[in-house]
């Protein structure tokens, strides 16, 4: 459920010449065995509008900010990103759409599985389904 959608903290090295944060395995609970990122986003569009199966992932805003709304049947949740140190984990079963992206705006996605058009809810009414 939503309630296991998490804002997870990454841990960072910070000194005079900057910052540098790190997503290794006591902050992350799955294997990443796959890396993506949205960039180029125009300001109106939208993504996402789809949940997963078995996939987990993290988004982080590495760049800009956007919003995320979540849902899982029953509740429903928005959360902003905007701080490169700060990782949203999401769950398999959550419908998620992703909006508001500012300009110049990056989300890196860091994903359990490899990329497998079955393990995708597309449609919203199948996940509701899939939820009972
Ligand atoms: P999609 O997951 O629907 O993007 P978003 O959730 O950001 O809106 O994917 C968009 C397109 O990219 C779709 O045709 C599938 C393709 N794609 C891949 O080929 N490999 C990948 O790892 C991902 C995430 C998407």
């Amino acid at each position: 459920t939503i309630n296991n959608v998490s804002i997870v903290e990454v841990p960072t090295v910070s000194d005079t010449r900057g910052k540098l944060a790190v997503i290794e395995k006591d902050c992350i609970p799955f294997n990443i065995k796959r890396v993506y990122y949205l960039y180029d986003v125009p300001s109106d569009s939208y993504r996402g509008g789809h949940a997963h199966k078995k996939l987990y992932q993290m988004l982080v805003a590495l760049s800009g900010s956007f919003e995320v709304h979540l849902k899982d049947g029953e509740n429903e949740r928005k959360i902003t990103l905007n701080k490169p140190d700060k990782g949203l984990l999401i769950v398999p079963g959550i419908w998620r759409e992703i909006d508001n992206f500012s300009s110049g705006s990056v989300c890196l996605v860091l994903a359990s599985e490899d990329y497998d058009e079955s393990d995708y809810i597309r449609d919203y009414e199948a996940f509701e389904l899939f939820k009972r």
